[in-house]
């Protein structure tokens, strides 16, 4: 062979092809990938497993004896990347060993970083965004053949309809019913990673939940960036809602995570009325400013997310609701902190997920707006956010006690000898004791008799059947 050269497909596909390349290996290729990020890229893993095993690659569940890594990455936040960039240098001891491995990063990161990924890790095979799972088997094959491939090519069309995830067995399985994102807040990085929205089919969800459902799953959750602005020709979220909660075996049907401009009065009666659709709801506020808010681009008021919650309470009184609240983004004030702390002590969420503002290059706040709240100030605020919220959900959590909640098994606890745990339907994780002989997947009865603010921990009364 001559020198090396790269090739650029039509598709943007950029394919480096070096002066050798190995013979292609006919022995079984074993698969490793690592998941990193959200719930959607556990799905996403599960989907480029199932393309992949259709392809004649098996799954590999060592990085010390796969043929191939891939790394399945986060892009949300800067720390994310740079403790992706050290992962993957540890897992070159891997590729001085066995030079013919493939090192891949997929993802988020892959499609926010692309080419400039292999100025900090230029021994990285291949790269390959969100959109480009199809073509995996392909671009793998290429890699092994040698060459450095690249394909961070965004599809405004692709949902992967008709490709089969792997998935064992299992109690809790996700389905995307969605991709990508339109809403654009200014802090956010994926629309850019992840391209614009796009709903899954009906046919493709309801095949898939079907699929899961038949395998002995008991619960599906249903995945978008914005889920509750799903549209698919004329069926909106609610609409597929109803669908899915009609297949038998599906116990629970969760969603995650609702932006809170799209509800619509159908689908706050539907949470209601559907009995496999738990009590609970994941709510992102961010901020309880109404000016921070559209400095975030959110699209609603503070009053309007009180509202909502208003509705969804008259609907559902006991219903428990999660939220993410971000503190310090630029220009807040003091005011406007205290603001955000009022509403958590009015709302009372169940539980949240806390962070302080931090800049991620390429996102529409980092353009547009300088960020003037000094990290001591913003790391204070984000103490005061977490501080309160403990006391609140351990007053949340506190409520359940002496109550028999249902519990789906998910194991033996990690932590109890001799214990199991599980989720409650309004998403408590419940440690609990017992003398029946269970397995993961039943649904149990736990009576609460304490708990912290993370976990309730009970007994299976005696005598109760699970089902
Ligand atoms: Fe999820 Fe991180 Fe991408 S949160 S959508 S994996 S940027």
């Amino acid at each position: 062979m001559g020198a090396p050269f790269t090739l650029k497909t039509p598709a943007g596909l950029l394919i480096h092809v070096p002066m050798s390349a190995p013979e292609p290996s006919t022995a079984p290729c074993k698969v490793y990938i690592e998941t990193y990020g959200c719930q959607m890229n556990v799905a996403d893993t599960e989907l480029m497993y199932g393309g992949l095993v259709e392809s004649g690659y098996a799954v590999g569940t060592d990085p010390g004896d796969a043929d191939v890594i891939l790394l399945n990455t986060c892009a949300v936040r800067e720390k994310a990347e740079t403790r992706i960039y050290g992962r993957v240098s540890q897992l070159l001891r891997f590729k001085y060993a066995r030079p013919d491995l493939v090192l891949g990063i997929t993802g988020c990161m892959a499609e926010h970083v692309k080419e400039r990924l292999l100025e900090r890790a230029p021994y990285v095979d291949l790269i390959v965004g969100p959109d480009a799972y199809r073509r995996l088997p392909d671009l793998l094959e290429q890699a092994r053949a040698g060459a450095t491939v690249i394909d961070v090519q965004l599809d405004k069309t692709e949902t992967y309809e008709g490709m089969n995830s792997a998935r064992g067995a299992g109690v809790s399985g996700w389905i995307s019913i969605q991709r990508g994102c339109d809403k654009f807040c200014t802090f956010c990085i994926v629309p850019l990673t992840r391209g614009r929205e796009r709903g899954t089919p009906p046919r493709e969800v309801l095949r898939q939940a079907r699929e899961l459902a038949t395998m002995g799953y008991r619960e599906v959750t249903l995945l978008g960036q914005t889920v509750n602005s799903y549209r698919y020709e004329g069926v909106d979220f609610a609409a597929l809602l109803r669908s899915v909660a009609e297949i038998p075996g599906l116990d629970r049907i969760r969603y995650t995570s609702p932006y809170p401009v799209d509800f619509s009065e159908d689908l706050i009666s539907t949470l209601g009325e559907l009995d496999n659709v738990p009590n609970y709801l994941h709510l992102p506020v961010q901020s309880a400013a109404s000016r921070v808010l559209e400095a975030m681009n959110r699209g609603y008021t503070i009053e309007e997310y009180r509202r909502l919650v208003g509705a969804l309470r008259a609907q559902m009184p006991d219903i428990a609701i999660s939220t993410d609240v971000i503190v310090g983004f630029p220009d807040e004030t003091e005011d406007e902190h205290e603001a955000t702390l009022d509403l958590m002590r009015e709302i009372e969420f169940d539980f949240a997920f806390m962070f302080a503002y931090s800049e991620r290059e390429g996102t529409l706040a980092s353009k547009r707006i300088i960020d003037t709240v000094p990290p001591p100030v913003k790391q204070r605020r984000l103490r005061d956010v977490i501080a309160l919220q403990e006391s609140i959900s351990e007053r949340r959590y506190s409520r359940r006690i002496g109550e028999v909640v249902e519990v789906l098994v998910e194991g033996p606890s990690r932590r109890d000898d001799g214990k199991w745990f599980g989720k409650s339907a309004d998403f408590k994780t419940t440690v609990f004791d017992t003398n029946a002989t269970i397995r993961a997947g039943d649904l149990v009865e736990v009576r609460v008799d304490r708990c912290t603010s993370h976990s309730l921990f009970g007994t299976t009364p005696a005598g109760r059947e699970q089902r």
